[in-house]
């Protein structure tokens, strides 16, 4: 993908997961990537990542919500890579909760989701200011367009990113940065198996039945959302800002 070589880009939550998977790719594409996030398995992932493509990954562990690591962070980052090009937030907290959900499960959720998202944001646009132009990502998901049974948390936060999306992209166009999201189907990691989990559901039995809601008849893989990222944040890219782009396997066309 054209104009990915040597930019700086920051991946929250890539420990795991998706956020592993566009960490990697980036990385592959030749990125200098930087990964943040609350498990210490980051630092593998980064070292992992690094021996194969050959170029630097960092990680560092903080809270996305947490304002005083995140403002450490951007500056650490500041410090080792003068700037930044690329920001992919990916990080999420995943509460499943219908109308029972309590205050406590609100903020819980709302803290990283909506709060923690726009902290890493606010502090990193400095460095993309720096760079004279930059690319932000923000997750969705199908959950961010419909509604679904117990989801109310969750999908409350992924239709707020949309909302986050259209309104940075307006604030940040004068600054040449892009804003977009990126909202896949039901891609299988570890946030799927646990929210089978926290809802008392059968993790196989609710794989074959989420299967058949994509057109594509599976789940997504990890890597097919790591590459639509990595389109998004390239220059291939260069005229789409403000949008949600869809990779669901047709889960919402049907
Ligand atoms: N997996 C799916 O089916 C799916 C579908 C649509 C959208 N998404 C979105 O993709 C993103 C990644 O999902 P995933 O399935 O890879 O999840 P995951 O749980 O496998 O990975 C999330 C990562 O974020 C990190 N994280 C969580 N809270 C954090 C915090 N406060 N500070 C720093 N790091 C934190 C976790 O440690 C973990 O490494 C999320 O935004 C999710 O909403 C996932």
């Amino acid at each position: 993908m054209r104009g990915l070589k040597g930019k700086v880009a920051v991946v929250t939550g890539g420990a795991q997961g998706l956020g592993h998977a566009v960490a990697q790719r980036l990385s592959e594409e030749g990125c200098n990537v930087w990964i943040l996030d609350l498990k210490q398995d980051g630092e593998k992932a980064a070292i992992a990542i690094q021996s194969e493509s050959g170029n630097p990954v960092y990680f560092a562990r903080i809270d996305i919500s947490n304002e005083s690591q995140v403002e450490k962070v951007f500056l650490k980052i500041g410090e080792l890579s003068g700037r930044v090009d690329i920001l992919v937030n990916n990080a999420a907290h995943f509460i499943f909760k219908g109308i029972e959900a309590t205050p406590q499960d609100w903020k819980s959720i709302l803290d990283v989701n909506i709060i923690g998202t726009s902290l890493v944001t606010q502090h990193c646009v400095p460095l993309m200011k720096k760079a004279g132009a930059g690319a932000i990502i923000n997750l969705s998901s199908v959950s961010g367009f419909i509604g679904q049974s117990s989801f109310a948390t969750y999908n409350a936060t992924k239709f707020a990113i949309r909302g986050l999306t259209k309104c940075w992209a307006i604030d940040l166009s004068p600054y040449r940065i892009r804003v977009n999201s990126v909202c896949p189907g039901y891609i299988r990691t570890e946030a799927f198996d646990n929210s089978c989990i926290q809802l008392g559901l059968d993790i196989e039995e609710e794989n074959t039945r989420i299967s058949k809601l994509h057109i594509l008849g599976r789940q997504g893989h990890p890597e097919e959302v790591a590459g639509t990222v990595a389109f998004m944040a390239s220059d291939d890219a260069s005229f789409i800002t403000g949008e949600d782009l869809m990779v669901d396997g047709g889960y919402l066309a049907k």
